[in-house]
């Protein structure tokens, strides 16, 4: 598939092959690659290995993570890539259709469905559709080296759709962001492993479940999302 399709360095077809095997905590994972196009599934077209599709799912087991090769749909949360059981699976996979035809300005692929262990996550409280905000790390790594570490949900990103806001979430997600020092050693130790595998400019996400980070996202750094820093580039520079 890799040869027939286009696939672009940011889907997990291209980089998960390349860390999966790493002495790095990662979330147990299952990818099913899916052959029809995204007007096709827009469309109401079912993908034709749907069994094959629920047979993988029940291998990790629900509840589940599941999202594309792209994206997760994550401010839904309970409507796309949280998956409580196989009578959601069709549901939400739909609305993950429909995020990634509205994701960016031409809508995004869906070469391959990943599903995933459900990490238990440190939550403090939930935001958008029941998305649990918890301690995440965005580490941005350059030619091998790590270049900055960023506190994934800031404070300006954070909606309550459906809830009235939690008490004191500003306050619980300041502690929550605060990176130590003991973090950053870690987070750096596995960045610059992942370093050694893809060239270039790269974010690589992590999120705390227990003792341990994990890492569960990259994509190319000039394409993913940067809280203002010295090592931001400027729209130029990304050729926006
Ligand atoms: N295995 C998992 N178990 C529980 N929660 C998860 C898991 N993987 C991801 N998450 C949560 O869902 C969010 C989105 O996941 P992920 O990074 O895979 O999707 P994405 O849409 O590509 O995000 P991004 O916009 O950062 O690229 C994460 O930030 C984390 O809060
Ligand atoms: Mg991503």
């Amino acid at each position: 598939m890799l040869d027939t399709k286009k696939i672009d360095e940011n889907s997990m077809l291209y980089w998960y092959p390349k860390i999966k095997n790493l002495n790095i905590p990662q979330p147990k994972t299952e990818i099913v690659e899916v052959n029809e196009s995204i007007f096709d599934l827009l469309d109401g077209k079912l993908p034709r290995n749907i069994d094959e599709i629920k047979r993988v799912a029940r291998k990790i087991g629900y509840p589940l993570f599941m999202r594309t090769d792209h994206l997760s749909g994550k401010h839904e949360w309970k409507y796309t890539c949280y998956v409580e059981s196989e009578k959601d699976l069709m549901p939400h996979i739909s609305n993950l259709v429909e995020s990634s035809a509205m994701a960016g300005i031409v809508g995004l692929p869906i070469n391959a469905l990943v599903f995933r262990e459900l990490l238990k996550l440190d939550y403090v409280f939930k935001a958008f559709n029941g998305l649990p905000i918890a301690r995440e790390r965005r580490v941005f790594i350059k030619d091998g080296n790590v270049q900055c570490i960023h506190a994934y949900w800031v404070e300006d990103a954070i909606r309550f759709w459906e809830a009235k806001e939690p008490e004191g979430w500003r306050e619980k997600l300041r502690e929550l962001n605060t990176v130590t020092d003991e973090e950053v050693e870690i987070l750096t130790e596995y960045a610059e492993i992942v370093g050694r595998e893809v060239k270039g400019y790269w974010s690589v996400d992590f999120a705390k479940s227990g003792e341990k980070w994990y890492l569960i996202d990259m994509a190319k750094g000039e394409d993913s999302w940067h809280p203002p820093c010295e090592y931001k580039l400027t729209r130029d520079e990304r050729g926006a």
